[in-house]
């Protein structure tokens, strides 16, 4: 069995917040890693619509979350272009492509159709390109007591900052506990940050958490 990072509250935890949310969000370099399901399983409320963003050109295909879209509406929200062949899979396994520039224009599309409270549960890279571009409002952080080093997944892929003053800055913080784990969460005070670029090459199983929402990145 796959050893974890965050409790099994923190995992509960986290269902809730998909709950709560229209949709759950992630990159396609997660869905390639993890093939996580992204419903909301352990927690009371509905399954939110699942997202997945890419480019599109190189799709996993063959992931849980596109295999299972009749049960869950699933979108692939795709900046670039997604050959034919892949979206006939796509379409066939009932999953909806929605085309857009960039994140940006993304996001006011699944806006438009009601998605307005999105959960973004990373990877590194699409929440420090969504970081980057100033599109996200809120942050919830669980922190596990467990040390990783130097090749773990980065919680976010920013830029380091010149100086300390220049770094992310959050306001109205708060913090409690879920089973062995932190919770932070905190709204983010606009600030000048640069997307660092991914790391998600490297061989690695389990990790610690992004942007509103996420715990493990197992399901
Ligand atoms: N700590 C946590 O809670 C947590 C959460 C999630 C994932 N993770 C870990 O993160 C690792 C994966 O890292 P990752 O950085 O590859 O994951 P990611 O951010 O989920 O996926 C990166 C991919 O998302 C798409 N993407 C990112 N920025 C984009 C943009 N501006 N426009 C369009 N598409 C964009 C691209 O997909 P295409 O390449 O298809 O174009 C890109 O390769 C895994 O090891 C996973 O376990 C950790």
């Amino acid at each position: 069995m796959r050893a974890r990072i965050s409790s099994p509250e923190s995992r509960r935890r986290a269902h809730e917040l998909r709950a709560a949310a229209d949709a759950v969000m992630v990159g396609a370099g997660t869905v390639r890693r993890d093939d996580p399901r992204l419903t909301a399983r352990d927690a009371a409320g509905p399954d939110p619509v699942r997202v997945v963003v890419s480019r599109g050109a190189r799709l996993p295909l063959d992931a849980l979350v596109f295999a299972t879209a009749r049960e869950v509406p699933t979108i692939l929200l795709a900046t670039g272009d997604v050959a034919p062949e892949a979206a006939a899979v796509l379409d066939d396994r009932g999953v909806e492509i929605v085309r857009a520039r960039d994140l940006r224009d993304g996001l006011a599309v699944l806006a438009s159709r009601g998605l307005l409270e999105i959960l973004l549960e990373g990877g590194p890279t699409l929440a420090g390109a969504l970081l980057a571009d100033e599109l996200v409002d809120r942050l919830t952080v669980f922190v596990a007591p467990l040390v990783l080093g130097r090749g773990a997944p980065d919680l976010v892929a920013l830029a380091a900052p010149a100086a300390v003053a220049e770094g992310l800055a959050l306001s109205d913080v708060s913090w409690e506990t879920t089973g062995r784990d932190a919770v932070c969460r905190a709204r983010i005070v606009r600030s000048r940050v640069a997307a660092a670029p991914s790391q998600a090459s490297a061989e690695w199983g389990p990790r610690a958490v992004p942007a509103e929402g996420a715990t493990e990145g197992d399901d």
